[in-house]
């Protein structure tokens, strides 16, 4: 792995992404979880064979007790400046089952940057204190700066990136694929699947990390349902070209319901208009699943949101059998606590547990 301690701000700052990612982990483990682009394909099998074995020892009391005891020494820092409910909660789910603890910044005028203190200064406080830094922030590329940042402090305490702006949501990307790892367990994996994402891709962070992750994956093909404003970003295809994988962009979900085998669904990431300095008027019936959609669909596909939805997903279809999105979330638990015993070295010994 390359060093961030040993590149400056502006040289690391310019560099393009898939090499900004060599410097957050390699193929055996992360330093910091940044980026989408720093995982490959083994690392997501490895991260899905831990976190069922978190899952399946804390099934018992003894396992329970066991997976706390693995980092009770460590401490973990939320720092929450944007919304979150399942992120926030998961990564604090994630921490109480390895038994971390925890302390938490969610609203940046209770802190001192209410009294002009930079960011770069509030998060080397933080890690004064802590041995973890979970970020998010609604300043896309933050994350990337509080881990050159912590890497070059006497303090270089691993950050992981909890949803950056518009841009990263890398741990809903790990918890999306675990998700499509378990549905497609028994009909081959994610290989060969047709996956169709269908909303807001233009700004859902979740939608272009997954993009990202998908790659890593043989004959995978992705198609974007979105109208042109809110059409996946030029950067994702890009890399999906030169990686030569299939995808196709589209502006009505209906068509391409039968054969998709997964369908990826987000709401319209609305908080972004004024910013944007534009609203986005479109026809939100090309863009939903209700339970007459659900009856196009193959019997065995999986239905995927991140969540929170708005009217996307009918209610109707919740107990659709491919109605994913509630396991969905409670994987992010599992995914996510199998990534920061990861980051703190202690898979081996969660693997070799043999108290079940
Ligand atoms: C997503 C996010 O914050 O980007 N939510 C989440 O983390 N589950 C998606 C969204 O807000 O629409």
């Amino acid at each position: 792995m390359r060093k961030l301690a040993e590149i400056d701000w502006e040289t690391f700052h310019s560099l393009p992404v898939h090499e900004k990612a060599s410097y957050f982990g390699n193929d055996q483990r992360e330093q910091h979880v940044i980026l989408a682009q720093q995982f490959r394909r083994a690392r997501l099998d490895a991260l899905g064979a831990l976190a069922t074995r978190i899952r399946r020892i804390a099934k018992t009391h003894a396992g329970n007790d066991f997976l706390q005891g693995t980092l009770s020494h460590k401490r973990a820092m939320l720092f929450f400046s944007q919304p979150s409910t399942r992120t926030f909660l998961s990564f604090c789910a994630a921490c109480e089952i390895l038994g971390l603890k925890m302390g938490e910044v969610r609203n940046p005028s209770t802190s001192s940057e209410f009294k002009g203190e930079s960011r770069d200064d509030s998060v080397r406080t933080f890690s004064s204190y802590f041995d973890l830094i979970i970020m998010r922030s609604e300043i896309g590329g933050l994350a990337e700066r509080v881990a050159w940042l912590l890497s070059n402090s006497e303090r270089p305490v691993p950050v992981i990136n909890a949803g950056s702006g518009k841009d990263q949501h890398p741990t809903q990307a790990l918890l999306d694929i675990y998700t499509l790892q378990r549905s497609f367990e028994s009909c081959g994996g994610i290989d060969g699947k047709r996956i169709v994402f269908a909303g807001d891709l233009k700004r859902g962070r979740t939608v272009r990390s997954l993009a990202v992750l998908l790659t890593q994956y043989e004959g995978v093909e992705q198609c974007f349902v979105a109208p042109d404003d809110l059409q996946i970003g030029e950067d994702i295809l890009k890399l999906l070209r030169e990686r030569g994988i299939t995808y196709s962009l589209r502006d009505d979900l209906r068509p391409e319901l039968a054969s998709a085998d997964a369908v990826y669904m987000t709401r319209v990431q609305d908080e972004w208009d004024v910013a944007d300095g534009a609203t986005h008027a479109f026809d939100a019936a090309r863009y939903r699943i209700g339970a007459d959609e659900v009856l196009l669909m193959k019997p065995d596909a999986a239905i995927l949101h991140p969540l929170p939805r708005r009217d996307e997903i009918s209610p109707a279809v919740d107990h659709d059998t491919r109605a994913v999105y509630w396991r969905q979330m409670r994987n992010g638990m599992w995914i996510r606590a199998a990534l920061i015993a990861s980051l703190f070295g202690v898979e081996d010994e969660i693997l070799g547990y043999a108290g079940d």
